[in-house]
């Protein structure tokens, strides 16, 4: 299963300014590679919080959001499901769904419990030309882990798509 970390950061390494910040900072080539690749995967996993920060659920993608009070009745099947189960039975269970490939798309906390799972087997990260001086990180209390420069691409004049996998 590829396991997908998905993120845009500023210069210094922040996600956000503040916790209830849009995602109305970042360029639209990262938001074109962000649908592409969530499209592309067919399931993103995200944080209550971040889920509220968009507010509706993405289209033609499944929407798995975490929540430790998850209200399983606002759930549509196959578009949007709230759950409360670990981070290795989502993934279990997706891949008995039959899918192959799911993003983690955020917040600071859904990055750091799926990293902390050892559960996370490609990073994605678009430094944007912004620097935040304080904000939301992309981890908090995550292990260290040694990662493997794949590509390093510019896709805009402001932005750089760094793209790593996890070694073991
Ligand atoms: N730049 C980017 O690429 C990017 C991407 C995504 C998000 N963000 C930013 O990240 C910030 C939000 O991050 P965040 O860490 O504060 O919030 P978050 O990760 O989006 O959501 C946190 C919520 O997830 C649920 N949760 C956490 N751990 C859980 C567990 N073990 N089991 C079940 N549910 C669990 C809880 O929901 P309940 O409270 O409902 O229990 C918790 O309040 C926002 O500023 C957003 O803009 C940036």
């Amino acid at each position: 299963m590829n396991i997908l970390l998905i993120a845009a950061i500023s210069a210094d390494g922040r996600i956000a300014k503040s916790a209830d910040q849009l995602a109305n900072w970042t360029s639209k080539e990262d938001k074109r590679f962000f649908v592409s690749k969530t499209k592309e995967a067919g399931a993103l996993i995200m944080g209550r919080k971040t889920y509220d920060t968009i507010g509706r659920p993405l289209p033609n993608r499944l929407n798995i959001i975490m929540s430790r009070e998850a209200d399983e009745s606002k759930n549509i099947h196959g578009e949007l499901e709230y759950t409360a189960k670990s981070p290795v039975e989502i993934i279990e269970e997706l891949k008995a769904r039959g899918f192959s490939s799911v993003v983690i798309g955020g917040g600071t906390s859904i990055y750091s419990l799926f990293l902390k799972e050892g559960l996370v087997t490609d990073l994605y990260l678009t430094v944007e030309s912004i620097l935040f001086g304080s904000g939301v990180p992309l981890v908090d209390n995550a292990p260290q882990l040694k990662l493997d420069l794949q590509t390093v691409e510019k896709i805009g004049e402001q932005s750089v798509l760094l793209h790593y996998k996890v070694t073991l």
